[in-house]
């Protein structure tokens, strides 16, 4: 690549020719979720990627997600930046075993939380993000019992609230795993001020000490919306630079892991891997490009569609 090349011009050029639409989410580099046409949760995210009139959708977050807009949106040319792009909630998840947790359970509604691939949305009932998993558990009928996957911290979090009868599959998010509850508290004493938000893939042990738990999305609206200067913020610290842009004058301070944990620890690796330079070689190759099995993709997008349909 012409190392003189204006990257954000030639993508922006590239954006134009291809009728291209690019879809980042929070954890994404600021610089990418600056240039992006649209930022959001990954309930937002898979509903622009099933609206789109673009020819092509380039996916600035990882792979599965990129997955849902080729599943929603098969006339479309998906592209990730970086095929590596994985997740660890997908990874804690394979077919094989997840079939025979199902089969294990024949009479139990799977409620699948969409950090997961194709595959497992093909074996799935219906599928949630944070933002609606809650909604989606209240309007399941009371007389089945539910099995929730990956993320045994979010399906804790929602059988909690619900009151519902939970059995969990033993996934996490190797990032929000780590934050510290031994931390945050001295965190908090040294800032007394602070309000606490954390995502629901943490762990119960930080989640007792917030003050609002949410997705991407309900975190950024209720910091702004809040009346209080100062935050800890219990995510991927990338969603800070939307908090920054939205409320300037606030203070946004990231949860930490354990003692003697680098500062950018909490950065997802998977996400760090998209980079402008990955984003104008994907729409200039179309490619990376997300491929779906036809008959896959009719059994995935069913839990999605009704994932959409209840979340409304
Ligand atoms: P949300 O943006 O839906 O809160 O999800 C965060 C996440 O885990 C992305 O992988």
């Amino acid at each position: 690549l012409d190392p003189t090349l204006d990257l954000v011009e030639a993508i922006n050029r590239l954006r134009r020719e291809k009728n291209a639409v690019i879809l980042a989410h929070y954890y994404q580099e600021g610089e990418i979720q600056d240039l992006a046409d649209f930022v959001g949760d990954s309930l937002d995210l898979s509903r622009k990627a099933a609206a789109t009139t673009a020819d092509m959708i380039v996916f600035c977050g990882v792979r599965f997600m990129g997955e849902v807009a080729k599943i929603l949106s098969p006339s479309k040319i998906v592209v990730i930046p970086d095929a590596e792009a994985g997740c660890s909630l997908e990874e804690s998840c394979r077919p094989e075993p997840f079939a025979a947790f199902r089969a294990k359970h024949p009479d139990h509604v799977a409620v699948t939380y969409i950090n997961c691939s194709a595959d497992i949305k093909a074996l799935s009932d219906v599928i949630v993000t944070s933002s609606n998993a809650e909604v989606i558990v209240n309007s399941l009928p009371l007389d089945k019992p539910i099995l929730f996957a990956p993320d045994r911290h979010l399906g804790a979090f929602i059988a909690k609230k619900t009151g519902r009868e939970m059995t969990l599959w033993p996934g996490s998010c190797i990032i929000h795993e780590q934050f510290s509850e031994k931390e945050l508290v001295k965190l908090k004493t040294r800032h007394p001020q602070a309000l606490v938000a954390a995502h629901p893939e943490c762990p119960e042990t930080v989640l007792r000490h917030a003050d609002y738990i949410g997705s991407t999305k309900g975190i950024l609206e209720y910091v702004v919306k809040t009346d209080n200067q100062e935050f800890i913020i219990a995510t991927e610290p990338h969603i800070i630079h939307q908090m920054t842009k939205a409320a300037p004058g606030k203070t946004f301070i990231p949860a930490p892991f354990a003692e003697g944990e680098c500062a950018s620890c909490a950065d997802c690796p998977f996400m760090a891997k998209n980079t402008l330079e990955k984003i104008y070689l994907a729409m200039a190759n179309a490619g990376p490009a997300i491929e779906v099995p036809e008959d896959l993709r009719i059994k995935a997008l069913k839990p999605l569609e009704r994932m959409l349909e209840l979340s409304a």
